[in-house]
Formats: C-alpha cells, structure tokens, sequence
C-alpha cells in the first residue's frame, strides 16, 4: 500500500526553510522501496539529519509506527519549527534537536542509531558559503559540494549501531565513488537504492550498512556505471 505524502502546506509560512523538492521526494521513494528492510531490522533509534521541513522524518514514522524513538536535527531554528509543526499537522512523534549535525546527541546516541537519514547540502559551492544557518545552509556544500557531508561521514561509525543503515541523497558532482571507497575503509558496505535525473542533476540514494552485519563482500563495481539498473 503506497504511504501518503505528509501534510507539508504550512512550509512556506517558514522564511529560509527548505520546502521539498527532487531530491526530498526521491528519498522518501527509496525509504518506501526499503519498507521490508527497516521493517526487519526493527529500529530502535531513528535520527534524521538536517530534517528542513520535517517531510521526511514523519513519512518515516507512518512506515515504522511507534516501535522506533525518532529524532532529527537542523541547525537552522527556522527549520526546527517547521519540523515541529510537520510532526503536529501530521500526528508524528519526532523530537527535534536544533544543532549542528548530530552534536547535541553525541555521546548519548552513541552506537544505537538504527536508522540514519541525511539529505545533505550536496551543491558544489565556494568554501565560506557553507557557514550560515538560513537557506542557504540547505544546498551550499563547498568543494565538490562534499564539505558538510565528510564532517558528517567521520561521526558515521561511532553513531550507527551493528545492524545500523544510512541513507543518503547525493549527486554525481559529489563523487559517489569516492565516498563508498571511504566507507568500505571504515566497515561499511555502499548499495544504490535509487537515482533520478532532475534538471542538471544526477540524485542517487546511497545506502551503507556494516560489513560485519552482510554476509557479503564488498562489490568493486562503479556506483555511476551501476546506477541504471536502479533508476526510477
Ligand atoms: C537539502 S536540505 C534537506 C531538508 C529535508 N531533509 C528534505 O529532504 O527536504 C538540507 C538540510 O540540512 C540542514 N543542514 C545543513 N547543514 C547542517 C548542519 N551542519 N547541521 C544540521 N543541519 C544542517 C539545512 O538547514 C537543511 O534543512
């Protein structure tokens, strides 16, 4: 059964706030397409990282219910009350928190988040645009619109729990190749869920889970030349 899109009509009462888009509605494609997976893995602890309207973590508590404790952040406090409102308008419990990336639940969080989310700011900007906490912290990523997103991908590890999984939205200009060859240095497997063209841009979802938890090795293809068999 096809999961409804949440309530988002209030989000342009909120000024600097990033109403969705291409890239937001791809994402909850994917978390849908996974429904059977998050089902299995059974979270525990779920965290949405920089959550802008608040779309995607209240699609995500109508696919798991009440068995999962959610929480997302934002660093820009526009956001974080546009978030909380999403979850009122549509009946979710989410607890937002208003900080950078996940600062402000680490250590508690520590190896128990089952269910790791980021759309990040992927658009490839000059350095100092990616400092703000208005709109424009929702797209400006700096070189190779990666910066935001390798601060995140340090913190990965010591976040996620064994069984953990993240998933994340970037585009071609973000080298997807070179951020797998990063995570399977640091444990995790990397799997294409979907892609999409939009405009310019080339979206994928990325999904990465412990090697430890597959019993798979990791698979030398190019998620660029791989990623048409999973187009939408
Ligand atoms: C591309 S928008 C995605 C918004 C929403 N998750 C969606 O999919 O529609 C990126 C979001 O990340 C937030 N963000 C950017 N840098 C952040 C940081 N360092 N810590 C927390 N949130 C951040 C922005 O404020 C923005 O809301």
């Amino acid at each position: 059964m096809e999961i409804p899109t949440p309530d988002y009509r209030h989000v342009s009462d909120y000024k600097d706030v990033y109403e969705p888009a291409e890239d937001t509605f791809l994402l909850l494609d994917a978390l849908e397409k996974e429904k059977s997976f998050l089902e299995s893995i059974r979270p525990t602890i779920t965290v949405e990282v920089g959550s802008g309207s608040g779309v995607v973590s209240a699609f995500v508590s109508k696919i798991l219910g009440n068995s999962t404790l959610y929480f997302c952040t934002d660093r820009n406090h526009k956001a974080a009350l546009c978030s909380n409102k999403t979850f009122k308008v549509n009946k979710a419990n989410v607890n937002v928190v208003l900080t950078d990336l996940v600062s402000g639940l680490l250590p508690k969080l520590k190896n128990s988040v089952d269910l790791l989310i980021f759309n990040p700011p992927y658009v490839v900007t000059p350095s100092d645009e990616i400092k703000g906490s208005g709109i424009t912290a929702s797209w400006a990523g700096g070189m190779h619109g990666r910066e935001v997103m390798d601060t995140f991908f340090q913190l990965v590890p010591t976040l996620l729990s064994d069984k953990g999984v993240l998933y994340l939205v970037v585009i071609k200009e973000n080298k997807p190749d070179e951020i797998k060859a990063m995570f399977s240095n640091m444990g995790f497997l990397c799997d294409v869920v979907m892609t999409r063209r939009s405009g310019p841009e080339f979206l994928m979802i990325l999904k990465f889970t412990r090697k430890s938890a597959n019993n798979r090795t990791d698979n030398s293809g190019s998620l660029c030349l791989s990623s048409g068999k999973n187009s939408s």
